[in-house]
């Protein structure tokens, strides 16, 4: 079972002088269940996507398949936006939570059992739920943002930059849910920082003005950044460790963890 994206084409504004085309014949599959990494500069298409995956508003040419059927936003996916914790607006936090369960057709029952056990699921106390969402900090709201989407249970869950404009500690907490509960609920984790993408996930592909650059692994990624010359793709330790490399040191460019960064320029120093 996938996600299966054929001959994807998104224009906005299509017929007028302000004609844009996001999105250029995207052909991609994407195996259910862990993570898959979309990344790409700036204005490269991957928030269009990713609200097309998420069944939010209709592409202008090609279709997207989730097991087969039309994405369906609230039932077999859900997207957690850029920034959600600005969406945040009612009175209290439960209130903002279960408005994307409203309706779902669960009893009210349902719908606190649901935001107790997802809030649990990402750490946050439960009487935070009484407070105003104006009192809270933005890694709670984030966490916050991130359980409500998690409450829906879909099967795809679309993550547009979820650690952008968050303290390290709390990046670090989001990144360690997503892997911890990335087994049952298929991810797609956008990010600019490419470190987190190469850390977090197996697949990803690689946005370049609407079309796909490279979609694989993520060694696969690395070797081809490399081989292309396309330095700004890969993550700043790679450039890095390429920088060494180009001085002389036998080093690997395509490692992904620090530790084994800092391992082989040790060893290559004990050499020299
Ligand atoms: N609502 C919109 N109306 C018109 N153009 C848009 C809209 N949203 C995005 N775009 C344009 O589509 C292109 C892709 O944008 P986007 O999908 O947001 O890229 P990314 O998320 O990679 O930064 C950009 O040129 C952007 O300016
Ligand atoms: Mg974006």
């Amino acid at each position: 079972m996938s996600i299966e994206i054929r001959h994807l084409t998104h224009l906005y504004d299509a017929g007028t002088s302000e004609e844009i085309k996001a999105l250029e014949e995207i052909n991609l599959t994407i195996q259910k269940g862990g993570i898959f990494g979309l990344v790409g500069g700036i204005g490269s298409g991957k928030s269009t996507l990713a609200s097309l995956i998420a069944g939010l508003g209709k592409p202008t040419g090609g279709r997207i398949t989730i097991d087969g059927e039309p994405p369906c936003p609230g039932k077999n996916v859900g997207i957690l936006f850029q920034q959600p914790e600005d969406l945040f607006f009612e009175k209290t936090l439960f209130r903002d939570m279960a408005s994307g369960l409203l309706h779902s057709g669960l009893t009210e029952g349902e719908v606190n059992e649901r935001i107790f056990s997802t809030l649990d699921l990402v750490g946050l106390d439960r009487q935070l739920l009484d407070r105003s969402p104006f009192h809270l900090n933005r890694g709670t709201l984030r966490l916050a943002a991130f359980a409500s989407v998690l409450a829906i249970q879909p099967g795809v869950i679309i993550l547009d930059e979820p650690t952008a404009s968050l303290d390290p500690m709390t990046r670090k907490k989001v990144m360690e849910i997503i892997e911890r509960i990335s087994g049952d609920i298929t991810f797609i984790y956008i990010a600019h920082r490419l470190q987190e993408v190469v850390t977090i996930s197996r697949h990803l592909a690689v946005l370049d003005q609407g079309k796909v650059a490279f979609t694989g692994t993520v060694s696969g990624y690395l070797d081809w950044a490399l081989r292309m010359d396309r330095v700004e793709y890969l993550p700043v330790l790679n450039q890095v460790m390429f920088g060494l490399q180009q001085l002389g040191f036998d080093v690997d460019p395509d490692v992904i963890l620090l530790e084994d960064a800092i391992d082989q320029i040790r060893r290559s120093l004990v050499r020299t």
